[in-house]
């Protein structure tokens, strides 16, 4: 890749809804308790969309303010990717509704399924057309309303979710910083292990699958942590063999928010300092492919990364699917 023009990110948004449940919120809701949820996940309150709000509101808010930071207009948008689960409706795409909100009639526009890894997806396809020289500016979204597909009577699921959305815009390098290297993975034999069984060609809407709570999250937690574990490590090693660099080199890993346990797991294997690897799982809990983008927003707003730091982004999902980024600020 290195021959090859590079992305570099040169704004970027977030957008969060203002209704916060905290643990003890849920206590009333179903039988658990602050001590559990804050031991076992490292959460302590998530985001709520409001009735009568979508996916497309808040990718908007967070797609018009990386604009603005990018200091580009919506008309110079070439394509839009959003990565969800959660979209507005099976079709038409939330990255075509979101084109029509921001008045961006250039863009071409897709949504990218990939579970939680899909902005990282996300990132890598947007980076791909930059490459090769087919478009300039990018604008690639992470945006979960995961509270409208959490069932909200299951203790073991709906501590774990949020909703939120954040965004980046893509350009091309003009120095030596932007993607140095991407790693993209999946594994469909773990299909079953995090879904949503009905709504798709499989298990269309019925009265049935309504009554059965087939519509909402299903997830085997205990074998998607030991999942995480493995591959989030071995895809961090692929990438740094691959540029002959070590956990030492980095400056900041942005790793999906799923669980504080698995964060601080792979942080210590790598021997990272708690400040280069940052968390907001415990204000937003996890909000699938929105957890990155927000998290790096937040560093970028507080002006963490300087020029020349390398930054990782690994992130594992439904698929089974997981993927890393490495990129040169
Ligand atoms: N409150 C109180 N008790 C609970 C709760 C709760 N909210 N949920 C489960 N329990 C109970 C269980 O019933 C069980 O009780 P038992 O021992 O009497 O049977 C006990 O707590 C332990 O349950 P486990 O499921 O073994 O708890 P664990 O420590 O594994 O934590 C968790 C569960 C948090 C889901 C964990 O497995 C996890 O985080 N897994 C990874 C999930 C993940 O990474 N998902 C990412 C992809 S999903 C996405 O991003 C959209």
């Amino acid at each position: 890749m290195s021959n090859r023009v590079k992305s570099v990110i040169t704004g970027s948004g977030a957008a969060l809804p203002e209704r916060v449940i905290t643990n003890n919120d849920l206590e009333k809701m179903v039988d658990t308790n602050d001590e559990w949820i804050l031991s076992r996940t490292g959460i302590r309150e998530r985001r709520k969309l409001e009735d009568g709000l979508s996916s497309v509101d808040l990718a908007d808010r967070a797609a018009v303010e990386a604009l603005e930071k990018a200091g580009l207009k919506a008309a110079d948008i070439d394509m839009i990717i959003a990565a969800t689960v959660t979209p507005d409706y099976p079709t038409p795409s939330t990255s075509c509704l979101l084109q029509a909100r921001l008045g961006a009639f250039k863009a071409a526009a897709m949504d990218l399924s990939a579970g939680c890894t899909g902005f990282i997806y996300a990132l890598a396809v947007g980076s791909q057309f930059i490459s090769c020289g087919t478009y300039k500016n990018i604008l690639v979204v992470g945006v979960e309303i995961l509270s409208r597909v959490t069932d909200w009577d299951d203790r073991s699921t709906c501590v774990l979710f949020g909703d939120g959305a954040g965004a980046v815009v893509l350009q091309p390098a003009t120095g030596d910083s932007g993607i140095v290297s991407f790693s993209l993975h999946s594994d469909g034999r773990g299909a079953d292990l995090l879904k949503i069984p009905a709504g798709g060609s499989m298990i269309p809407a019925s009265h049935e699958s309504l009554q059965n709570k087939m519509h909402f999250i299903k997830m085997n937690g205990n074998e998607i942590f030991k999942f995480a574990t493995r591959v989030v490590e071995d895809t961090l090693n692929q990438m740094m063999q691959k540029e002959n660099i070590t956990a030492a080199d980095l400056d900041y890993l942005f790793l999906h928010q799923a669980n504080l346990r698995i964060i601080d797991y792979i942080r210590k294997r790598l021997r990272m300092p708690e400040e280069k690897v940052p968390v907001n799982i415990d204000r937003y809990g996890n909000m699938s492919s929105a957890t990155i983008p927000i998290a790096l927003h937040e560093y970028i707003v507080k002006g963490a990364m300087k020029k020349g730091d390398l930054v990782a982004m690994v992130a594992f999902g439904a698929g089974l699917t997981w993927g890393g980024i490495l990129m040169k600020w």
